[in-house]
């Protein structure tokens, strides 16, 4: 295997072309999306497979409300475990997913090592005609986002969707913000953008209209690199910090911007699509249903921003992207899961790290060095109302792997006691798309404390019967591992 397609990338189609050369999509020729075949196949493609060892698949026609599109739409792209170590530039270890993800976690951690900090690359503005993004042009009445694989992914949606772009606005005081957030198609010129409330976006569009600006110049970039695409679906840049800036960091080189057609609003340069225009700021439309990230079909909004889109450029024969929302994985998270523990480590010197499995969203396993009953409840408790996925969140000791369902699951069954050992949360910030919640945005948690002194007992816990077998033959495994080699 080469190492030539090793990341950082530089653009989506590196990516993809690395993910080609490494065996990790699949081909289907065509597929018919009026009869929801594609979600289909990616439910039954997850069904059969892990969500984090699941390849990437690639339609290279789709037909879809009625029209066969001859472009090409890739589903899965971020969801493999393997796919965040090849970003970062790490070779993956075959039937390895872990490993590799910790390798990712590793990497991007060394990277911020030095001081704690993102390293920032500020981005480098170039011509228009040095700009892939721009190879075709769309102006005036060649508008026509009904002529793009913007696909519906369940019967039940509202419509077709962008869920794959990055939203970009400008902040005379604050910047550039990009986010990640579900765009409706709502005819050939309109869509709407949904930054739920309180998200750094929305606090953007908010800041304008107190301003009493009446339009917002925008962005949505389709087809970033994975790291930028990372920074956009996630709270890495923090309110005011630049994401392209974070990201070129990662990559270790500048990331190429340019302007847009018709707004000042700079955008990444490789990008295989930019839809430009502006968005009202004193006039709100209905947006959804969506089947959200939980697997559940979210509510109707009757309020949402929109944007009257003034321009499309795009690389020739673009490639779209689709998320199958609620069935595959959305962004690399290794970033994300290093910044969070980077948080939480700088509160707590006996946090360790956390993982949220987005395979089944609400949970947030953290690992505690062995402290007090009382000490480990406290980190469990701000982890609770502080992060808004971690609905139900679990305390392990060191010696569990937090990136392991089942050693998870084991511990839970076998080191908590539910009376002694647990606190619930009557009221605490949460996510939107969460359907058991019964106010939307807020909702009750608990913290399961199942480490091993974390049932308050003065009983001594038993010792494992592989513990046993350690500390009578030390050397036990490494024996079976090169005896045995070609079996295990
Ligand atoms: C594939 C994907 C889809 C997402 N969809 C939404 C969405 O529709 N609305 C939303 O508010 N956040 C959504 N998110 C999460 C945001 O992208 C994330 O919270 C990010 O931090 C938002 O950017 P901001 O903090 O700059 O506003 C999505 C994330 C991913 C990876």
């Amino acid at each position: 295997m080469s190492q030539n397609y090793l990341g950082p990338y530089k653009s989506f189609r590196d990516y993809l072309d690395a993910l080609e050369h490494f065996g990790l999509i699949e081909h289907i020729d065509s597929i018919n999306q009026d009869e929801y075949e594609a979600t289909a196949l990616m439910y039954r493609i997850i069904d059969n497979t892990k969500v984090y060892e699941a390849p990437a698949l690639f339609f290279d026609e789709i037909r879809s409300k009625g029209k066969l599109f001859k472009h090409s739409l890739v589903g899965n792209i971020y969801g493999r475990w393997d796919f965040e170590s090849l970003a970062l530039g790490i070779m993956p270890i075959e039937g390895s997913p872990q490993k590799n993800y910790k390798h990712a976690l590793n990497k991007i951690t060394d990277h911020i090592k030095d001081n704690n900090e993102w390293r920032v690359i500020d981005p480098i503005e170039i011509q228009p005609s040095e700009a892939s993004c721009k190879e075709v042009k769309l102006l005036g009445d060649d508008i026509d986002l009904l002529n793009f694989p913007f696909i519906q992914t369940n019967p039940e949606d509202g419509g077709c969707y962008i869920n794959m772009g990055s939203v970009i606005l400008k902040d005379p005081d604050l910047g550039r913000n990009i986010g990640t957030y579900r765009c409706q198609i709502k005819n050939s010129k309109k869509i709407s953008i949904n930054p739920q409330v309180n998200q750094d976006g929305w606090k953007f569009l908010k800041r304008m209209q107190e301003r009493g600006e009446k339009r917002a110049a925008v962005a949505i970039v389709l087809g970033t690199d994975p790291i930028t695409f990372s920074m956009s679906g996630s709270k890495v840049a923090k309110y005011g910090e630049d994401e392209l800036g974070i990201a070129g960091g990662i990559i270790g080189e500048a990331i190429k911007v340019v302007k847009c057609e018709t707004n000042d609003i700079l955008v990444p340069a490789n990008v295989e699509m930019v839809i430009e225009g502006s968005i009202p700021l004193d006039r709100m439309e209905e947006e959804g249903p969506f089947g959200e990230m939980y697997g559940y079909i979210g509510e109707k909004k009757e309020e949402n921003f929109y944007m009257d889109v003034s321009a499309i450029t795009h690389r020739n024969n673009p490639i779209f992207s689709n998320q199958f929302t609620g069935i595959t994985r959305g962004c690399l998270t290794a970033p994300i899961e290093v910044a969070l523990n980077q948080k939480y480590k700088k509160k707590f010197n006996d946090f360790l790290g956390l993982h949220y499995p987005l395979e089944t969203p609400g949970f947030c396993f953290v690992n505690i060095a062995s402290v007090s009953f009382e000490k480990a409840m406290a980190i469990g408790s701000d982890i609770s109302k502080s992060l808004k996925i971690a609905k139900i969140t679990v305390l392990l000791d060191s010696d569990v792997d937090i990136h392991n369902l089942h050693d998870v699951l084991h511990a839970v069954g076998s080191r908590w006691q539910p009376y002694t050992s647990s606190e619930i949360i009557e009221k605490a910030p949460g996510l939107s798309g969460d359907p058991s919640s019964t106010e939307r945005g807020i909702g009750s948690r608990i913290v399961i404390n199942a480490m091993k002194n974390g049932r308050q007992s003065d009983l001594e816990f038993a010792k494992t019967n592989r513990e046993c077998l350690e500390n009578a033959f030390p050397e036990i495994f490494d024996r079976i591992d090169s005896k045995f080699k070609d079996l295990i």
